[in-house]
């Protein structure tokens, strides 16, 4: 008889994450020699978050990026994060150690598509996701990620009629938690839609005193099974106060790497999906440390924009900076 994954066990840590390679001090002495800062999703291996001057979710990293004073950003996350740099902080050359790690979401949707559609409804407003291109960005009102996305989609004009792209599993979340109605764009991640209500159901039968938490980019029905559903970063805060000492964690299996580092006294459970013990996303593993040290030694590759569209992206991702304080 088949037998399915019940999710991979991660002990407590209470040592770990220190730096220890040649390769990682080699990086952290180019890092010094180039003047440059390495910014890192939480999704990234192991050792490249060890190297990292800060991990993060996409909020956190917009932030940094915008605030960062050295000459060089080594983004260690996904294009449209690398491009989310270039557009805030303009000035810095932005290197992604490998092109073409890209995304789903942002594939999902593409410039030419939204424009035909602003088109036929000028009165849309566009709430984009920060997972899109820069193309993308700048054909939208206001950015939002997983972290504040609520908060944002509270404050856009009660008049306007809200076009929610490119994930529909995040927009149907917020709509359910702001009551607002929007026309949701049919993207969805390809690694977060692999969780299953059953693949979850068999980790917490197997550890029945586990909370679950799960990212929104996950289907209802698997967010509906969670105890809390909320972005990256707000995940390592909620584990922290849980009194619970194993923890279920549904989303991409990098994460677990930080909450390790962060609490390192708790058990994390990786959820399985009805394949797998745990859950990568094939781009952001495309980012290795060894091509961390060649984008320092080399300089590239490097992202590089049209400056009409950073111009015009920089607009609502400075609202959704800005709104997010408030
Ligand atoms: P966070 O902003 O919550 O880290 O999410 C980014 C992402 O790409 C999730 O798949
Ligand atoms: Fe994109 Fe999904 Fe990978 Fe996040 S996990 S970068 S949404 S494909």
């Amino acid at each position: 008889m088949k037998s399915f994954p019940t999710g991979s066990v991660f002990p407590p840590l209470p040592q770990g994450g220190s730096v220890q390679t040649d390769l990682q001090r080699e990086v952290l002495k180019l890092k010094k020699e180039k003047d440059a800062i390495i910014l890192a999703h939480n999704y990234q291996c192991e050792d490249i978050q060890i190297v990292a001057d800060y991990v993060g979710d996409s909020l956190g990293l917009a932030y940094k990026a915008a605030a960062a004073k050295n000459s060089t950003i080594v983004f260690c996350g996904v294009h449209f994060m690398a491009e989310t740099a270039k557009i805030v902080n303009p000035t810095r050359r932005v290197l992604l150690p490998d092109m073409d790690a890209g995304c789903s979401l942002a594939d999902s949707c593409s410039a030419e598509k939204l424009a035909a559609i602003k088109a036929a409804q000028p009165n849309l407003y566009v709430v984009a996701y920060i997972n899109c291109s820069a193309a993308v960005k700048a054909l939208s009102d206001v950015i939002v990620t997983s972290g504040n996305a609520s908060k944002i989609v509270e404050q856009v004009p009660a008049d306007r009629p809200i076009l929610f792209v490119p994930d529909q599993n995040l927009g149907s979340w917020v709509s359910s938690k702001t009551g607002r109605a929007m026309q949701l764009w049919p993207g969805n991640c390809y690694a977060h839609v692999q969780f299953t209500p059953a693949a979850l159901l068999r980790a917490k039968a197997e550890h029945p005193h586990a909370p679950v938490v799960a990212h929104p980019e996950c289907t209802e029905a698997v967010r509906d099974i969670a105890d809390m559903v909320c972005s990256t970063e707000l995940m390592v805060d909620w584990c922290k106060k849980q009194t619970a000492d194993t923890l279920i964690i549904t989303t991409e299996s990098g994460m677990i790497h930080r909450l390790r580092r962060e609490v390192p006294h708790k058990t994390f459970i990786a959820a399985p999906t009805d394949r797998c013990s745990c859950n990568d996303c094939r781009f952001m593993k495309m980012n290795t440390l060894e091509k961390v040290r060649d984008c320092l030694i080399s300089g590239k590759p490097e992202i590089i924009l049209d400056e009409k569209i950073r111009a015009a992206a920089e607009i609502p991702l400075q609202r959704m900076l800005e709104w997010s304080k408030r």
